[in-house]
């Protein structure tokens, strides 16, 4: 798949993401899932646990995607170094994420940690924004050339 392409649809899947997320802590729903990585009952949900088990399950897609552009950026040629940067910030930060949410439910919504986890996702939103511009800005560079 064209880098382009990834970096966006990983950045469209993230914004869904946030927005499950502020749903998720906005209804009250942070701890109706009390285990992790899965919920009560195993892979697929009953319904009580329906909102917060797509937050986690979309939160595994988004870590695949992220990790999937920043391999692709490092092994374009047409690749720069500010693209290498930003999807490389963006796979450190995606992990950290995802453990930081499994944080946050077994210290019970910790504000601090609530917190946290809002403010890495602000910064993992920009890593991949950045990542997709800078993706978009590559496509246009003709095949071929040194620059
Ligand atoms: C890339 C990964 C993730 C991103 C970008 C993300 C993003 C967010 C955002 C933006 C919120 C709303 C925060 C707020 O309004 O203060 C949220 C809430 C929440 N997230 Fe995540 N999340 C991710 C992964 C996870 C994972 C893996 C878990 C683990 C189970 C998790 C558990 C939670 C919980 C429990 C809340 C609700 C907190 C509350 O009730 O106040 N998140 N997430």
């Amino acid at each position: 798949m064209a880098l382009q392409y990834l970096a966006l649809a990983t950045m469209i899947v993230l914004y869904s993401l946030m927005f499950i997320g502020g749903y998720v802590s906005a209804a009250g729903l942070g701890l109706t899932c009390p285990d992790w990585p899965l919920c009560p009952g195993g892979i697929l949900p009953s319904e009580e646990y329906l909102i917060e088990w797509t937050h986690r399950l979309v939160a595994a897609t988004t870590g695949a995607l992220v990790i999937a552009t920043m391999v692709v950026s490092l092994i374009n040629k047409n690749s720069d170094l500010k693209i290498k940067i930003t999807s490389s910030l963006a796979t450190i930060l995606v992990i950290t994420q995802i453990v930081l949410g499994a944080m946050v439910i077994d210290l019970q919504l910790h504000a601090v940690l609530v917190a946290i986890h809002l403010g890495i996702g602000i910064l993992l939103f920009s890593m991949v924004l950045l990542t997709t511009l800078f993706a978009f800005r590559i496509s246009k560079i003709p095949k071929n050339t040194n620059l």
